[in-house]
């Protein structure tokens, strides 16, 4: 299979890997695994205090679109707002990597991952609502 020049320059010059202080109030880490293939995904982001994205960083253990992926969303979420990273969809991702259809799963291991960080963030800073209780 045929992976597209974006994926391979993306593969073979990683951005933005690496790991962020977990334990930083300022960090949301996202991890998230593909059943389909077993492959992993780190992805981790530092907010400041107007909730821009300031740094991202990924560490992924997996196939080549996968890594290409996660590099290309870490590029795509700095200087974004949380909600404008929650809104990135994994199909935005696998058109600009022109990802064929066996590694659409790839891109949305990305998706699931930043969301993940997100999630993460908000958990931690306490901004994320309190689950409504059923009576
Ligand atoms: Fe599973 Fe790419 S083959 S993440």
């Amino acid at each position: 299979m045929a992976y597209s020049d974006k994926v391979l320059d993306h593969y073979e010059n990683p951005r933005n890997v690496g790991s962020l202080d977990k334990a930083d109030p300022s960090v949301g880490t996202g991890m998230v695994g593909a059943p389909a293939c077993g492959d992993v995904m780190k992805l981790q982001i530092r907010v400041n205090a107007e909730g821009v994205i300031e740094d991202a960083k990924f560490k992924t253990y997996g196939c080549g679109s996968a890594i290409a992926s996660s590099s290309l969303l870490t590029e795509w979420v700095k200087g974004k707002t949380l909600d404008e990273a929650a809104a990135i969809k994994n199909t935005q991702i696998a058109e600009e990597l022109a990802l064929p259809p066996v590694k659409i799963h790839c891109s949305v291991l990305a998706e699931d991952a930043i969301k993940a960080a997100i999630a993460d963030f908000k958990q931690k800073s306490g901004a994320e609502e309190p689950a409504k209780k059923t009576a």
